[in-house]
């Protein structure tokens, strides 16, 4: 029988195959990234009144749901990875779900925010702008989104220490455009390596 080589492998969803990349070192990942993002966290559970219901979208291990409720938030959890979902669910309820169809998972509406640090990075271009049109659904009119991508790099295959994963990198006009066209007012657009954009859904 002929030996199956890297050519004619079926072709993977790139983004399966990028989450999966996370199960090997998900106790290194929690602690590497423990520290950060609090004060983003902070601004973001402080535009709402608490309790508010917040969806963690692409929540990893869990860091920010934990936070969230220390300010007093409701919080959810959903990633597509089985390892960051069962060590999340420590801190909150948290449900294995791929965000590009998160709408299906949850009536419209149900949500006061809905937190996406960093989780839409490797979701091609089209799926990305499809998937901020379901946070839009997600969310009840007035709820706030955070959304974070990354802006520097070029896109496709990044070969990292603990395997290789696919990211799209976006151009913040661009990204910021792409919010606005899902049904969101941009609120502000913080320009770094990472574009960041706290939005609030339109009425
Ligand atoms: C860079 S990590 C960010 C994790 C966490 N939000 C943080 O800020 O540390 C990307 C996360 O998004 C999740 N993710 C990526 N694509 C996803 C998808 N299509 N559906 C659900 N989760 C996804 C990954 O499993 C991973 O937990």
């Amino acid at each position: 029988m002929k030996s199956r080589t890297t050519s004619d492998r079926e072709p993977l969803d790139p983004v399966a195959e990028s989450v999966a990349v996370y199960s090997d070192h998900a106790d290194d990942y929690a602690a590497v990234h423990a520290p950060k993002m609090a004060d983003r966290v902070e601004r973001f559970a402080d535009s709402l009144p608490a309790p508010s219901l917040i969806l963690d979208a692409g929540c990893g291990p869990g860091r920010d749901l934990e936070r969230f409720r220390a300010y007093g938030h409701v919080v959810r959890g959903v990633d597509l990875n089985p390892v960051f979902v069962a060590m999340a669910s420590a801190h909150a309820p948290t449900f294995q779900c791929d965000l590009r169809e998160v709408g299906t998972r949850f009536p419209a509406g149900t949500f006061d925010g809905v937190w996406a640090s960093a989780s839409l990075v490797h979701l091609d271009a089209a799926d990305a702008v499809n998937v901020l049109g379901q946070f839009g659904g997600l969310l009840r009119p007035g709820g706030k989104l955070y959304v974070c991508l990354k802006a520097t790099g070029r896109t496709g295959w990044l070969d990292e220490p603990d395997g290789r994963r696919w990211y799209t990198v976006w151009d913040p006009d661009e990204f910021a455009a792409a919010v606005a066209g899902a049904g969101f007012e941009v609120d502000s657009v913080d320009r770094g390596p990472y574009v960041e954009i706290w939005a609030t859904r339109s009425s």
